[in-house]
């Protein structure tokens, strides 16, 4: 091996970092609208099945294959059969997952953006800088740029400092302060007028609303943005474990991070639009559902600041805040995909690696932001609704039908010499290999339909 590879220092580092990955925009913006528009705590309890059902077993895949491998998934892909084809099939696989995950980091370098400027504005507003302020929360091709290169720059910050000066360090800084934040916000909205009936909205459960088949649909693939699968990201963390840590618990315990996380979200996020709703701001949708992502986040949580005076600055900068870290630990492993391979296949410095694909990433995310109308829509269903759920099949066939089964029960035993007798053996190989293609292939059919 030519490059020394990096590997995280302790578990704890491992899992805010992979917890960090998969705790992003997503958790705080879609997860807890869906829930309190589609039945409440029983679309949480089948939120909570469906991800430790179905992407427990996809994000295991990866993990599985990334520590087994220590490569990036270009080359792990590619050196886990033995016939030519099906190396060929790995590699391109692999590189699908590259570009994928370099896409997805296209838009949301944008959206994390506006998360910066909207978290630097309440405080420059509040000294008297308007311009600066109102500049910053304006939809402008110029700002919007601004703004992304200005994320990119951070997350390329991140990465450049490698595995765990970098990625470790920061997770280990950012994730307990994200928790705080979240769990303070929560804390002081919920003795708010009207937050009660939000807290209502999240937990009292509707059951006549889950059952219905779109709904899992739609469940199912939040589960499966949420937790970054498909492209790579989990599998170049994975690459980085070492061999001492028991994969299959260590996973459990993103997963629940995870998991955890988006549902302390809706303890902040419904309760604060129920506030928003006692104070007047428009809360619901012409069709009658809770308004949700982007304009919940732009303005219903703004209009809701705006009625609190200073007490609303320090909230939406906090809560701002909030948001730019959960994006920034997810940016970063994206961002690592094309440079772990940058740098184990080209032998390329991380410090060139990085510059490589953040700037070649950023140059397409400013053609992205100067043809917004054209393509940013477009670059997200691409990437996020058709390309990442085919990877993640890919990935299970891959670990399910063409990763030898004792080679498997080896990656195992390196930690644990009774895995053979585990639960995890008994069930997982099963499933990654019917189950997980299956499901994931008919989420993915009847999306196209
Ligand atoms: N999971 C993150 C979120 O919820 C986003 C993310 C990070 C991601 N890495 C990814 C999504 C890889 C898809 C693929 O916001």
């Amino acid at each position: 091996m030519a490059v020394t590879r990096g590997e995280f220092q302790s578990r704890v580092g491992f899992i805010l970092a992979a917890a960090g990955s998969a705790v992003g925009l997503g958790n705080i913006w879609g997860f807890p609208t869906q829930a309190a528009s589609n039945g409440g705590a029983a679309f949480l309890i089948t939120y909570l099945i469906l991800a430790f059902v179905l992407a427990y077993p996809a994000l295991m895949a990866e993990l599985l294959i990334g520590r087994h491998t220590h490569r990036n998934m270009v080359q792990a892909l590619e050196s886990l059969p033995d016939a030519r084809p099906l190396k060929l099939a790995g590699k391109l696989t692999g590189l699908a997952g590259l570009l994928t995950a370099s896409l997805i980091l296209s838009f949301y370098a944008i959206v994390a953006g506006w998360m910066l400027g909207f978290s630097a504005s309440y405080p420059l507003g509040a000294a008297g800088l308007m311009e600066a302020s109102e500049w910053l929360v304006a939809f402008t091709p110029s700002r919007n740029l601004f703004l992304m290169l200005g994320f990119m720059g951070l997350t390329m910050a991140v990465v450049l400092g490698g595995v765990e000066n970098g990625i470790e360090r920061w997770s280990r800084r950012l994730m307990p302060l994200l928790i705080a934040t979240l769990i303070a916000l929560a804390a002081y909205v919920l003795t708010l007028d009207g937050a009660l009936i939000g807290l209502q909205a999240y937990l009292l459960p509707d059951l006549g609303k889950v059952l219905s088949g779109d709904l899992l649909l739609d469940a199912l693939g939040s589960a499966f943005f949420s937790l970054s699968l498909g492209v790579g990201t989990m599998l170049i963390y994975g690459s980085y474990l070492s061999d001492q840590e028991n994969v299959p618990r260590v996973g459990a315990q993103v997963a629940l991070v995870d998991v955890g996380i988006a549902v302390l979200a809706g303890f902040l996020i419904l309760p604060a639009m129920y506030v928003a709703d006692a104070r007047g701001v428009a809360i619901f949708s012409e069709s009658g559902g809770l308004l949700s992502e982007d304009t919940l986040i732009f303005s219903v949580l703004p209009a809701l600041f705006e009625t609190m005076n200073t007490t609303g600055v320090w909230l939406a900068t906090a809560f701002f805040l909030l948001m730019s870290i959960a994006a920034l630990t997810s940016s970063i492993s994206m961002l690592e995909v094309p440079v772990a391979y940058l740098i184990e296949q080209f032998e390329l410095s991380r410090r060139r690696a990085t510059l490589l694909a953040g700037v070649g990433i950023a140059l397409f995310s400013a053609l992205v932001v100067l043809n917004f109308d054209a393509l940013f829509g477009l670059v997200i269903t691409i990437s996020t609704r058709y390309s990442q759920p085919i990877l993640g099949i890919a990935v299970c066939v891959f670990a399910g039908w063409i990763w030898h089964r004792d080679a498997l029960l080896r990656e195992l035993n390196k930690n644990d010499t009774n895995a053979v007798n585990g639960l995890f053996w008994r069930i997982w190989p099963f499933y990654v290999k019917y189950f997980c293609p299956a499901i994931i292939g008919i989420i993915v059919i009847q999306s196209i339909l």
